[in-house]
């Protein structure tokens, strides 16, 4: 065999190797399960969910897009909190976080940089009644090793997301309101 035809040979093997590791050792984040038992996969295709509100947190940096599932957005357009009523049964609202960077072409503008979280609260009652039917689940994206970690160490996390949401307790726990666009 020609030396051009073993190094291409060679190159083909490398490149074969390589690709199938990255595909071997990528996570599958559907896989995932927070310590209460909610599975990531239960917002499986969230990414292309309708947008609620951009949010922002001035204490961490956070760039926030809340999207929600059609049971929540169409609960919205009912009127609802406002109007007294609670999100029905299956409505999910995720939450994506992101660190934020100055644009590099456009500095006055700040941008989402690095993906930090998705989180999520879905209602269903009967699973969830110690936290008023409301489900909580939170996945902390680490960008080095492009993997997702569940967060909390067992299920007593979700008392400390029920206890901060109980601040809006009149809203059915749910600070986010639907803007008009
Ligand atoms: C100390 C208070 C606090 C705690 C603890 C907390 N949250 Fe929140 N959460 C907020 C605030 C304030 C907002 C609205 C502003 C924003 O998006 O950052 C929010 C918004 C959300 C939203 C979007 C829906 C909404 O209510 O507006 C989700 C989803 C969410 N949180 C999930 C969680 C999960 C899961 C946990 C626990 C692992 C948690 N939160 C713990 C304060 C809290």
């Amino acid at each position: 065999m020609k030396k051009r035809t073993l190094s291409a040979i060679a190159i083909l093997v490398v490149v074969l190797f390589m690709w199938c590791r990255d595909s071997l050792m990528a996570q599958d984040k559907y896989e995932l399960k927070a310590p209460n038992g909610i599975s990531f996969s239960e917002i499986r295709g969230y990414e292309t969910w309708q947008v609620i509100a951009p949010s922002y947190r001035t204490d961490n940096n956070e760039l926030r897009a809340i999207l929600g599932n059609t049971i929540m957005i169409n609960a919205y357009k009912d009127g609802i909190p406002g109007n007294g009523k609670s999100f029905p049964e299956g409505s999910v609202i995720v939450k994506i976080g992101w660190s934020e960077r100055k644009s590099p072409v456009f500095p006055a503008a700040h941008e989402p940089d690095v993906l930090k979280r998705v989180e999520f609260i879905m209602k269903d009652s009967r699973r969830f009644p110690s936290t008023s039917g409301w489900g909580y689940a939170r996945f902390l994206y680490d960008a080095k090793t492009a993997t997702f970690t569940p967060f909390g160490k067992d299920d007593s996390f979700a008392q400390e997301c029920y206890q901060c949401h109980a601040i809006v307790k009149a809203k059915d726990f749910i600070f986010t309101a639907y803007p008009q666009r």
